[in-house]
């Protein structure tokens, strides 16, 4: 239950309340008493994704009006736990994100599936879930044989790789690339190494290396965005030779059959789809229904979550379908939580974008910023909180769109400090902290609701209360917009506390009653930054 079903448990029945999740709390300063709407029902997104509006079906409403001084006490009580109290669920999720493809740019497709998988592996660990993250990279395929031609045909050897793996291995690429658009035989070799090394005629060895170091290397760019992945999969371990056990079990049960060109072939929604080529080679899609059956198998989990664009629905849809066939029970936790596409983020040094670059160019921006600001603290301008900073403004910006939206990125809005930004919320949070450590007071003992009869106070805490509604419904939609705008709205009635009622030269009695209030909304703020994905500052 959460805090809000708790204080109405006082006067009804629990068992009603459990599933009335979507609420609504209002203060109503003049009748001096809190009013909270449960609403039995799923709000209902738009048709269209493009557009932001939400549409809500009829539904059944409860209604409660909660004395002030309960409600105060409660509320105010209850969240200065660093944790809330919610229910586990104790579910094993296993999240696929991020998984960019070697030798290619870390696309912004891959930074938003980056950012949202890690926010829906937060939010499920604090629903107490085992959360195990996997990074699946891309390193098969055609393309591969064309970057092997490549590395030869520059002689580039592992040591040469060494100190900038992702860049080089591109540039090789491009290189190849070049080369087979004017020249035939460039292609016939690439494909005849990649069908070579497919059916297991050239060792791996190599490529492993190549792989290491790639992960070494990503694993850098990683830890600046607080991120660590519990297993590193590649499409390689499902090669032609890896997954011809599992293809040849599809066939026996007639999920795939061999068409008149010798391509093997599954029905999905009565379209015929291409699971193998006709020599045998994988392709993506069978890459895939083998990763799902063999992460079944080692995981037994409850839901597997591919955190993947819009753009690979009917890919998933057929991974899906197809494994489906096979094992019924395996596909019933299997999800594509869908994303839209970024528009328009670019960097100093042109349109090719590495996640690297973007946080760098994200760092450089508010390097500038802080130095202009009169508000920053000489102990502040450092380059590590402006990393900070910078990734934040980045993971903000992304998470308060929905999810399915596309969007035009904007420097100038991501790193705003006025307006609804992630700096915004950094700068709450550190004002907050500064509060708490300056103001020679110290938590009260115990909540006292005649030191806090102002209206600001009834209006921050009446957001205050919905923060545990806020996650469940942020947790269920996979919706992380949720807690960003309502952060946004907590920081307006916060601020608003801020210019109104002062902790330092007041009756030290009343001091320390409003500190609980600050205090509280500091846990919330921190809380919430932490399930998306920031580090919350105590200074900038
Ligand atoms: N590497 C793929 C791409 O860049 C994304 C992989 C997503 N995960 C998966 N299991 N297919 O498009």
């Amino acid at each position: 239950m959460t805090l809000i079903n708790k204080v109405c448990s006082m006067t009804a029945d629990s068992a009603v309340l459990k599933n009335m999740r979507n609420l609504y709390v209002s203060y109503r300063h003049h009748e001096n008493s809190f009013v909270l709407n449960f609403y039995n029902k799923k709000i209902q997104y738009m048709q269209d994704p493009q557009q932001n509006s939400i549409q809500e079906r009829d539904s059944d409403v409860l209604q409660f009006s909660i004395d002030r001084a309960t409600m105060l006490k409660y509320v105010l009580t209850h969240i200065s736990f660093e944790k809330p109290h919610i229910e586990s669920e104790e579910k094993h999720i296993v999240i696929d994100f991020s998984s960019p493809n070697i030798a290619k740019p870390f696309h912004v497709g891959h930074l938003r599936s980056t950012i949202i998988g890690n926010f829906i592996a937060n939010i499920n660990k604090f629903f107490n879930n085992k959360v195990t993250k996997i990074n699946y990279l891309g390193d098969w395929g055609t393309q591969f044989g064309l970057l092997q031609y490549g590395l030869q045909a520059k002689n580039i050897d592992i040591s040469k790789l060494k100190s900038n793996p992702i860049k080089c291995l591109y540039d090789t690429y491009v290189y190849a690339n070049k080369l087979s658009a004017t020249d035939a035989e460039v292609q016939n070799q690439a494909r005849k190494y990649f069908s070579d090394i497919e059916q297991g005629q050239i060792s791996l060895d190599k490529w492993k290396q190549i792989r290491e170091l790639t992960v070494t290397e990503l694993e850098n760019v990683y830890q600046r965005l607080g991120i660590q992945f519990d297993d590193y999969h590649w499409e390689s371990d499902y090669n032609g030779r890896a997954i011809k056990h599992m293809m040849d079990l599809l066939e026996q049960k007639n999920i795939i059959v061999t068409d008149d060109s010798g391509k093997k072939i599954a029905k999905v929604n009565n379209r015929n789809v291409t699971v193998l080529k006709s020599d045998n080679s994988t392709l993506y899609l069978s890459r895939d229904i083998a990763a799902l059956l063999d992460r079944y198998r080692r995981y037994k989990f409850d839901k597997m979550l591919y955190v993947v664009d819009n753009a690979q629905t009917d890919h998933f849809a057929a991974v899906f379908e197809i494994v489906r066939q096979f094992d019924k029970e395996c596909t019933e936790g299997c999800q594509h939580i869908k994303f839209g596409r970024i528009k328009g983020m670019s960097t100093r040094s042109g349109n090719v974008v590495f996640l690297n670059d973007i946080l760098d160019e994200a760092k450089r921006k508010m390097y500038e910023k802080q130095q202009l600001s009169k508000n920053t603290r000489s102990s502040a301008m450092n380059e590590k909180t402006c990393d900070i900073l910078g990734t934040t403004a980045v993971i903000v910006n992304d998470l308060k769109q929905r999810r399915q939206k596309d969007y035009v990125f904007d420097w100038d809005r991501a790193l705003q400090s006025e307006g609804d930004s992630g700096i915004k919320l950094q700068y709450l949070h550190c004002r907050l902290w500064s509060l708490e450590l300056n103001c020679g007071v110290s938590l009260p003992d115990a909540c006292d609701p005649s030191c806090l009869p102002e209206e600001i106070i009834g209006d921050v805490v009446a957001e205050l209360a919905k923060f545990e509604d806020i996650l469940y419904r942020s947790h269920t939609d996979y919706e992380a917009c949720i807690i960003v705008n309502y952060l946004f709205r907590l920081a307006r009635y916060v601020n608003k506390m801020f210019n109104e009622l002062k902790v330092k030269n007041v009756d030290p009695h009343v001091a320390a009653q409003r500190l609980l209030v600050y205090h509280s909304a500091r846990i919330v703020v921190k809380t919430g930054l932490e399930i998306l994905g920031v580090k919350p500052l105590k200074e900038m």
